[in-house]
């Protein structure tokens, strides 16, 4: 199902052809400009316009089913309802005052086009709040399988790059401080498996939640006998809800789309934040490809990752936007609340945000390059003093004894101004007999990581493993 983009014009007719309201039964006065205003929500939700009609016609085949459509004017509507469709793709929907939403609009254009006594029966039993709940449902859906497909476009690109700079080695860093030496390829698939997560949890959100609100009515139900069960199938859900005050109410659906989209964009964060470290002279890992940095206006010799920057910075407008759903929901009294309109300009800016800051990150990641030299120039002895403390428990030291040994030894190495392995091997024998010339083996950094064969762990096995096992998974995903 495609969507319309954000740009279509509203095209207003002039307010001489003012529409009377679907719901203007009951009123002798028409709305104060103001409101008119307030209330109108088509400038944003008529995005829906395509999962709308997908609805509406699904509840014209369950009206038709129950008898209360003729086979005549299911046919009639079902062919007025596609080419409403088909003229807001292509841009000749014309909005007319009154259009206060998505629903109305399609409505007020399906009578126009087909007499109102036969596109007055489209609602039998209907309510904008089962329509409005299934609407969203529909378009999140089927936005959130582009969004998946993204995700695992990272991945593989992640996987791709981790290939190449199988064995370029670095510093790994706790507390920002030099730590121990990792390979680079363990660092950046560590965040393919957080997205890896993130895509489980977000196939998880949509199985949940593929359940059918639509023949709950406004709040109580349907009386007419609709086959609600047939409607969730039409519509490609799992089942239909069971409770019609619960169905018109629920947005968990958008809350949870917030929540994961805000971890989901967190990872990413954390991810430009490590890249825009490396990427300064200081550090000096990684260089950021031209076409995702910028310049500056002033300093010519500026180049910024403004990319990586803009994915931490939006971290802040998606995070936003989930505390502001949660706080429209705090506190509503049941069913449905004009409240809940506003849970669709979040929903769409998020989902917009994580398309572009999802492939943006691809990019990115995919153009990098990586300085190994740099990295390689980076590492110290300090960084081996674990595997000190492993060659001690090698020979039979206990590891608590082994730590407080190689803490001597280091302290050793600071009060002579050297580092650990220019120490004179006399040192480390007066700080323990276990010590011995085989010391010298452990200044290799290249052995030091590969020691870590256990799974999960950062020797060039473990890296292979995770590849193989990520390469197998995106396959899996992918079918
Ligand atoms: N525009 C409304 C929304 O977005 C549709 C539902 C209106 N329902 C109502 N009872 N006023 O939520």
């Amino acid at each position: 199902m495609s969507e319309i983009e954000t740009s279509i014009d509203l095209r207003y007719e002039t307010k001489e052809d003012k529409q009377i309201k679907l719901w203007g039964g009951r009123f002798e006065s028409g709305l104060d400009p103001l409101m008119e205003e307030f209330n109108d929500s088509l400038r944003f939700d008529k995005r829906l316009f395509a999962a709308d009609i997908t609805g509406s016609i699904a509840y014209a085949k369950a009206l038709r089913k129950c008898d209360l459509l003729k086979e005549t004017e299911f046919n009639l509507m079902k062919e007025g309802l596609e080419s409403i469709e088909r003229e807001w793709k292509n841009g000749s929907f014309t909005i007319k005052a009154g259009d206060e939403d998505i629903h109305t609009a399609n409505e007020r254009r399906l009578k126009e086009l087909i007499g109102t006594e036969t596109g007055g029966k489209l609602h039998t039993g209907r309510s904008r709040n089962d329509q409005v709940a299934t609407d969203m449902k529909i378009w999140l859906r089927e936005s959130l399988k582009e969004l998946l497909k993204y995700m695992l476009k990272l991945i593989d690109v992640i996987v791709k790059r981790s290939t190449q700079y199988l064995d370029a080695l670095m510093p790994g860093y706790t507390h920002l401080q030099r730590a121990q030496p990792v390979y680079f390829s363990h660092w950046l698939l560590s965040f393919a498996f957080m997205f890896r997560q993130d895509c489980q949890r977000l196939v998880s959100l949509v199985d949940r939640n593929n359940v059918c609100p639509l023949g709950s009515g406004a709040l109580s139900g349907n009386p007419f006998n609709i086959d609600r069960d047939f409607l969730a199938k039409e519509l490609d859900f799992d089942s239909c809800s069971l409770n019609s005050m619960q169905a018109v109410g629920d947005r968990d659906f958008v809350a949870e789309f917030h929540f994961w989209s805000s971890l989901t964009i967190v990872h990413m964060s954390k991810l430009a934040e490590d890249l825009i470290l490396w990427s300064s002279k200081e550090f000096g890992f990684i260089e950021i490809s031209d076409s995702f940095s910028t310049g500056s206006s002033l300093m010519p010799q500026k180049k910024n990752a403004d990319s990586l920057e803009l994915i931490r910075g939006k971290s802040g407008r998606v995070i936003g936007n989930l505390t502001a759903i949660l706080v429209v929901l705090k506190g509503l009294p049941s069913t449905f609340n004009k409240d809940l309109q506003e849970d669709k300009e979040g929903m769409f800016d998020t989902m917009d945000t994580m398309k572009n800051v999802i492939q943006v990150t691809t990019g990115a990641i995919d153009t990098l390059t990586l300085n190994r030299n740099k990295c390689i120039e980076a590492l110290s002895s300090d960084m081996l003093a674990t595997d000190i403390a492993y060659y001690l428990v090698r020979k039979g030291v206990s590891f608590r004894k082994s730590h407080e040994l190689v803490g001597s030894v280091v302290a050793a190495a600071e009060r002579m101004g050297t580092e650990l392995h220019n120490l004179p091997i006399a040192v480390f024998k007066e700080i323990s007999d276990n010590f011995d010339d085989d010391i010298r083996l452990l200044w290799n950094f290249e052995n030091s990581v590969n020691q870590y064969v256990a799974k999960g762990g950062t020797s060039r096995s473990s890296v292979v493993q995770q590849i193989a096992f990520l390469k197998e998974w995106i396959k899996q995903m992918d079918e």
